[in-house]
């Protein structure tokens, strides 16, 4: 029989990269809903340089975090009640890792096709239509998927906390 030691709680480390991930991730996807509802235009080029840079503050706080994940001592899995609930837990955790740096690619990709950075220093202007390049939905597409991910995850720890009242939330919070 194993007898590895768990913390309570996560690293405090860790607990603020999930916290930083979490805002801005949230921050990022409704900066892309709320101020470019359409396709950017060139009215908005300074924002897009802001969200892009934001999503690539976003991608090393992202790599810091998988690293933290695995380098430092994390509690024991969550017991969800269920064994496929306990499943569906680490596949959303893992999800949400892999569309956190889906969208960046995506996003990053995009740029780079119709350029951004060159735009951006006043050499070229904004496409017309940015539907010509397929990064554009696939940077839209994984949104909502991570919409959804966010949703669950966060409806399960609310789940945990109140209804079988584990106190989940306080192992990605700080203490002893
Ligand atoms: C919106 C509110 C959020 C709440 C209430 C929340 C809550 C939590 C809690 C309580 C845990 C610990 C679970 C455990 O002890 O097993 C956790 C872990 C985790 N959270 Fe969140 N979270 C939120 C947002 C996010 C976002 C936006 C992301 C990613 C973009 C994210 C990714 C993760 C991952 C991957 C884990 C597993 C531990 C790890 O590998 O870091 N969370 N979250």
């Amino acid at each position: 029989m194993s007898n590895q030691t768990f913390p309570k709680r996560y690293h405090p480390v860790h607990v603020v990269l999930h916290w930083l991930v979490a805002i801005m991730t949230i921050f990022l996807l409704a900066v892309g809903f709320l101020v470019f509802p359409n396709t950017p235009n060139a009215q908005e080029i300074q924002m897009l340089g802001m969200h892009k840079m934001a999503g690539m503050l976003l991608g090393l706080l992202m790599v810091s975090r998988l690293i933290t994940r695995f380098v430092l001592k994390r509690p024991a899995a969550a017991d969800a009640g269920h064994p496929l609930l306990n499943l569906v837990g680490k596949i959303v955790h893992f999800l949400l890792y892999a569309g956190v740096f889906a969208i960046m690619a995506a996003g990053g990709s995009l740029s780079q096709a119709y350029g951004l950075d060159n735009i951006l220093k006043g050499d070229g202007s904004m496409p017309e239509n940015l539907f010509i390049y397929p990064q554009l939905p696939i940077h839209g597409n994984i949104s909502y998927i991570l919409i959804a991910l966010i949703a669950m995850h966060a409806g399960a720890a609310f789940y945990h906390q109140f209804i079988r009242k584990d106190n989940l939330l306080s192992r990605m919070w700080f203490g002893k």
